[in-house]
């Protein structure tokens, strides 16, 4: 299609891949929604069901509070459930799902509108209304996908909290949205042990106020305390006449919160996405049809969790908006053996796989007859998401799990951003290692430090220039933060915190986060958290957090911590500091080192310079050193 040679390593697509693609002709796509991004995102829109449409597709009168599809109204499940039940979908499965331990469950489109409409009458019968915030606490579960669905559909916002995080990390998170209503499972299988949700929970909810009902889901059957009066058994308030299966969805305006979603930022405390009815609908709804071409027969398995944005975006939202099967897997890759995955692939005929960087290359560290044993020439498109994928992991994933037919959708995307930005369509030539090119209809750039566009293959912060339907509309509860953090380095334009340079062929590669955050296993933790984390503890006066390579993880976290007059530090300090930071903040967060100093470098005003203990660490030039105190 491009006349334009390109340079290095180009992987062009097959005939096979185009000729089936939504998207053929990518650039004269791309072409049209540059154009004219307003056109192409009202023609987007108008492939849904809306109860009323908008009277103006982009509101920017107060910007950077951007409003979609202006006056419309909708609401997120009609689409994801109704829609498809007035069609031939009804008895299409929406869901296969399979535990760990072997179990397996399947739900059609019928089965799961009416198990959510079940929930919905579930969650009222609890006094949960439009607006009010609901924590949910859970593995992968099917329970999870409803638990998400009946809360939009009765117009609930709700905050899924992912099941690796612990004790406060949960606390602080219910404490913020101040929710109503906590559900919870009553544990998860993780790796062939359980993972102790409802403990957890009990212990979060002794430090948070505002939880009336605590419902849970009973996945383990392990015993759990259940509190009289505040806490319910699931499956019992679903066998009771109030759980019936007709409850209408509540009309939404276009931009009704659907829900919060926790992420760590530059300092201080998580903050609170907070994504919408109309827009985050369209966008993610438009971008998973493209961009994993999806077709009425495929089969589709993103092997992320519903408790991050991938999670919401594209094993939730977008593969039930486009009414597509989606595969869903509870426990651990390499469970019992390194070959689950690839095992699962073949069983279910997976058409479609979405997975991260870090899962790669940890199953590409098992050698290739643990994947070769399997057929997965079901497999069609393939995507890779959370981190910046290395050329070896992207050419093992190409050859070895692809067979060296299906294309990598390397997806670039945020929390914020509610869906891909930065990504191929299958028709796209791919370079290993670069997302290519911004999706349609979204204008992406690289700056300098003054603002001005940097030149090719020079490095400098990656922006947004313009609006799109899916962007955060703000940092819930805390609005002059979400124009602080994002909107105010350069005007009218969005800082992503992402560092990246453009090739001469205008492909974009992402360097990495030039923020306090680190992106562990493409977990995304700010170093605030570790380090609140550790200075929690008895032992520790002062803690500085930071992210160095690593082979499988991407980053991994190494801290350096003072300790209080008096103690004695010792390798057993060591463990319990790592035992309690899983405690606080949860497994993910556990460091790979922990050093004992005396001082750390700081700025006059008393910041943490943690890119001096970086370069220090890497043995590189630290730098510029004026600021430091010391
Ligand atoms: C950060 C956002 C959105 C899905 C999961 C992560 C990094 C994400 C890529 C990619 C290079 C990537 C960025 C971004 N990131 N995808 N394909 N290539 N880096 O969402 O937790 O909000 O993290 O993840 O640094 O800013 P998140």
């Amino acid at each position: 299609m491009s006349e334009k040679r390109l340079s290095g390593e180009v992987f062009y697509p097959s005939e096979d891949v185009i000729s089936k693609a939504h998207v053929k002709n990518w650039e004269k796509l791309n072409k049209e929604a540059s154009e004219n991004y307003e056109k192409f995102w009202e023609e987007r829109a108008d492939e849904l069901h809306w109860f009323k449409k908008w009277d103006e597709v982009i509101d920017d009168s107060d910007k950077p509070f951007y409003k979609w599809y202006k006056n419309a109204k909708t609401n997120i499940v009609y689409n994801c459930l109704d829609a498809h039940n007035q069609t031939h979908r009804r008895n299409k499965l929406a869901l296969i799902w399979e535990g760990e331990n072997g179990e397996f469950k399947t739900m059609s489109y019928f089965a799961l509108h009416r198990e959510t409409c079940k929930f919905a009458n579930v969650l009222k019968s609890l006094g949960v209304k439009k607006g009010d915030r609901v924590t949910i606490y859970m593995g992968r579960v099917p329970e999870i996908v409803m638990a998400m669905l009946a809360c939009a559909r009765i117009g609930a916002i709700h905050s899924v909290v992912y099941g690796g995080f612990s004790v406060e990390s949960l606390h602080e998170r219910i404490e913020d949205s101040q929710s109503k209503v906590l559900i919870v499972a009553d544990g998860a299988y993780q790796r062939g042990k359980i993972v102790p949700l409802k403990a957890i929970a009990d212990e979060a909810l002794q430090r948070a106020a505002t939880v009336e009902h605590v419902l849970v889901v009973k996945r383990t059957g392990e015993p759990v305390n259940m509190e009289t009066g505040r806490d319910l058994w699931y499956h019992e308030l679903m066998n009771l006449p109030i759980a019936s299966q007709k409850c209408e969805v509540e009309v939404m305006d276009s931009e009704d919160p659907l829900f919060i979603l926790y992420t760590s930022g530059t300092t201080g405390k998580p903050k609170a996405i907070l994504h919408t009815h109309g827009g985050y609908m369209v966008g993610t709804y438009t971008s998973l049809k493209y961009v994993f071409d999806i077709h009425e027969e495929d089969r589709y398995w993103c092997a992320a969790d519903p408790g991050w944005i991938t999670g919401h975006s594209y094993i939730v939202y977008g593969p039930l908006l486009n009414g597509t099967t989606s595969f869903m897997y509870e426990g651990a890759p390499n469970f019992p053996y390194p070959n689950r995955w690839w095992s699962m692939i073949e069983r279910y005929g997976i058409n479609l796989f979405y997975t991260a960087p870090t899962a790669i290359r940890g199953l590409m560290r098992w050698g290739n007859a643990w994947v070769n044993r399997h057929d997965l020439s079901s497999l069609r498109i393939l995507g890779s998401v959370g981190e910046p994928i290395n050329p070896e992991a992207w050419k093992w994933y190409n050859d070895v799990v692809g067979g060296g037919k299906c294309p990598i959708m390397d997806t670039w995307w945020q929390t914020e951003t509610g869906m891909f930005m930065i990504t191929p369509m299958p028709s796209v030539p791919l370079k290993p290692g670069s997302g290519t090119k911004p999706f349609p209809g979204i204008e992406m750039d690289i700056l300098d430090e003054e603002g001005t566009p940097v030149g090719p293959n020079e490095e400098g912060y990656l922006v947004i220039k313009t609006p799109w339907p899916s962007m955060i509309r703000t940092i819930y509860n805390d609005p002059d933060r979400y124009v602080e953090q994002y909107w105010s380095k350069y005007d009218g334009v969005y800082l992503t915190g992402d560092s990246a340079r453009r090739d001469e062929d205008g492909y974009f590669w992402i360097i990495g986060r030039v923020d306090d955050v680190i992106k562990v296993s493409g977990y995304r933790l700010g170093t605030a958290e570790i380090e609140s984390a550790l200075v929690s503890h008895p032992a520790v006066a002062e803690a500085a957090a930071i992210g160095l390579p690593h082979d499988v993880k991407g980053n991994a976290i190494h801290t350096h911590v003072i300790l209080r007059v008096g103690v004695v530090p010792s390798d057993e300090l060591k463990e319990d500091l790592r035992k309690h930071i899983a405690h606080e903040v949860g497994p993910i967060a556990k460091p790979e080192k922990i050093e004992f100093v005396d001082s750390l470098p700081k700025t006059r005003s008393g910041k943490i310079m943690r890119r001096v203990l970086k370069a220090k660490a890497l043995g590189l030039d630290p730098g510029n050193l004026s600021t430091l105190e010391d």
